[in-house]
């Protein structure tokens, strides 16, 4: 079992598989283009799967497969089969924009993927080729039909930004509803790499956008949940994410691993250990591993600063880095 110094149970492992995206979401890419990391400085699946192995034998649990956008790097669904092969009962889940969800859906539940979560942050052609620089929203919903009918647990993601997608939060939710999948609205995080004039919206007014339509109270915390969970008068239940809210770190369960091979102990903070050079001695990957568990912070480190400064408030971490 993995216990980090705050006796805290890391059973959770997310692994981004690249940092390339079909995507350039505002909140998440720069306004510059930029380069992306050389395919030799990335972990091959054999050597991520190398490092899975020693996670899982050590106790994690649940893996998340993020990038970048996942489906783009070739043969996703064989990597996902190599972890289900080693252990079927590990909790399979992948986070995606949903584009090349409809073609690649049955071969990933296949390969023994349990659940996805997909991004969709507006339904408005317009509204979403504005955000994501890409006009592809009709693949998207295909992408979440297909999910659903192939029998995967959906969840899906929006990102709340004001002046952008705040007045479809209610079409958001009952799109949602409507197809009896959970909705999370997430409030925009800050960080160095998204476009610059980006806004989020309060969790308070993404409950207020709700409560205009319908009667919801907030349910008690759930254990390792970075997501809030709210029920309305008819049962359905959906989340908010506030990433600057420290109530979730309590229970925070989760380590990262980069496509370059860095290990994160916390998405929050610079620190990280990196496994490229140690994928082929379990010994080495075993300690780096408990080493970075032992290190794993308290807290997310707006609690620790009492700035009001702009800049530190602003996370340097690139979501298409880390995964989210
Ligand atoms: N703030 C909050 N969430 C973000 N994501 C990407 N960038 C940000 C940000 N700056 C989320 C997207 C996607 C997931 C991979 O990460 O909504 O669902
Ligand atoms: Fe791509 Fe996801 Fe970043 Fe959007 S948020 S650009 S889909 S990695």
């Amino acid at each position: 079992m993995l216990i980090d110094s705050f006796d805290r149970k890391v059973d959770y492992l997310r692994v981004s598989v690249t940092q390339r995206c079909n995507f350039r979401c505002q909140y998440c890419m720069p306004e510059k283009p930029f380069s992306w990391t050389p395919k030799e400085n990335l972990l091959s699946y054999e050597q991520m799967f190398s490092f899975i192995k020693i996670a899982i034998d050590n106790g994690i649990k649940k893996i998340r497969i993020t990038g970048g956008e996942p489906l783009v790097r070739d043969d996703l669904h064989k990597f996902i089969a190599m972890i289900h092969n080693y252990k079927s009962d590990i909790d399979l889940a992948l986070t995606t924009n949903g584009y090349l969800l409809k073609s690649q859906i049955k071969k990933l539940k296949q390969a023994g993927l349990k659940r996805v979560n997909i991004s969709i942050d507006s339904l408005n052609d317009d509204t979403f080729t504005y955000l994501t620089q890409k006009n592809v929203l009709k693949n998207i919903k295909e992408g979440i039909e297909a999910a659903i009918e192939a029998g995967i647990i959906v969840k899906l993601n929006s990102v709340v930004l004001k002046g952008i997608n705040e007045e479809e939060i209610l079409e958001l939710y009952e799109f949602a509803k409507q197809k009896g999948i959970q909705i999370r609205f997430i409030e925009y995080m800050e960080n160095k790499n998204a476009h610059s004039k980006l806004k989020t919206l309060a969790s308070f007014d993404i409950l207020k956008a709700i409560s205009k339509k319908h009667l919801i109270e907030e349910l008690p915390v759930k254990e390792n949940s970075a997501a809030k969970l709210f029920k309305d008068e008819s049962g359905y239940i959906f989340g908010i994410i506030e990433p600057y809210d420290d109530s979730f770190c309590k229970t925070c369960n989760r380590i990262r691993l980069s496509a370059e091979g860095d290990l994160i102990p916390c998405l929050y903070y610079e620190d990280s250990q990196n496994i490229k050079d140690s994928t082929n001695s379990k010994e080495k990957m075993e300690y780096i591993l408990k080493d970075v568990i032992k290190n794993k912070p308290e807290k997310n480190k707006w609690s620790h600063t009492s700035s009001t400064k702009k800049e530190d408030n602003i996370s340097s971490r690139a979501f298409y880095f880390t995964g989210g």
